[in-house]
């Protein structure tokens, strides 16, 4: 049997960036919760099979969902940063996705996921052992600033990528690099560094710059503006 492919969605996080009393997960962007959005766009994929969100514990906002798009939705409770979240949702997950199930780990505040990159990062990542995230190479010019944010030098681009997610790993071996930080103390900000901690190689699979996180309120106006254009964009 192929191994099962599963989402997981931190969502415990309190938006603070973004400022104000509801957390960003739960704005409203063409209708419907950022969360929707990226849940929806996850669970319509034909080759997931179900997704796990990790909620903060105290989380009176979360719908009450247990399924969407006809495929199981479960929660759990999250951590203090969202490195606990995933590994707290990878605890969380049934025993029958197994340690060689695909975990495609994406934010909830990331609401503008495309089928075609999805198809794309599913299909490098169950090639590839060390997994794949999506991303996009650096296209501005980078500069290197004093505490004064004067320049002090120019950095080469070339090999730079940013990391987006879905980030697609196996169970068990994310589980155990998640693991492994954690007990290092380390604070890792993605799945992916996690891995290379491991001395793995994950994937970069180039998507589309437009499934941007929402960090701030002129993010909102933009996954807003991008969302309403829909699919036709
Ligand atoms: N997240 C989480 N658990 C945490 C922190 C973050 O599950 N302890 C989740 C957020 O809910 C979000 C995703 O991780 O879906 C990406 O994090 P980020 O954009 O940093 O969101 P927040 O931590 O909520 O925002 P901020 O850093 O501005 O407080
Ligand atoms: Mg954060």
């Amino acid at each position: 049997m192929t191994p099962r492919i599963w989402a997981v969605l931190p969502a415990a996080g309190r938006g603070t960036r973004f400022g104000g009393e509801v957390p960003k997960q739960y704005l409203e962007a063409a209708g419907k919760p950022l969360i929707a959005h990226a849940l929806d766009a996850l669970l319509s994929h034909p080759r997931i099979d179900g997704a796990m969100v990790a909620l903060a514990a105290d989380d009176p906002r979360w719908p009450g969902w247990t399924s969407r798009q006809g495929k199981p939705l479960l929660r759990c409770t999250g951590g203090g940063e969202r490195a606990d979240s995933v590994l707290a949702a990878l605890h969380a997950l049934p025993t029958d996705v197994g340690d060689d199930a695909l975990i495609l780990v994406h934010d909830a505040a990331r609401p503008n996921l495309r089928g075609a990159d999805l198809d794309r990062l599913i299909d490098i990542a169950s090639a590839h052992a060390d997994g794949a995230i999506l991303g996009a190479p650096v296209r501005d010019t980078l500069k290197r600033a004093d505490a004064d944010a004067r320049i002090v030098a120019t950095e080469p681009r070339s090999a730079l990528w940013r990391a987006f997610t879905p980030q697609a790993f196996r169970r068990g071996a994310l589980t155990a690099a998640l693991e492994r930080a954690r007990a290092a103390g380390i604070v890792v900000t993605d799945e992916a560094m996690a891995m290379e901690r491991m001395g793995v190689h994950p994937a970069l699979v180039e998507g589309r710059e437009d499934n941007l996180k929402v960090t701030t309120p002129a993010d909102l106006a933009l996954a807003e503006y991008l969302l309403a254009r829909g699919s036709a964009g």
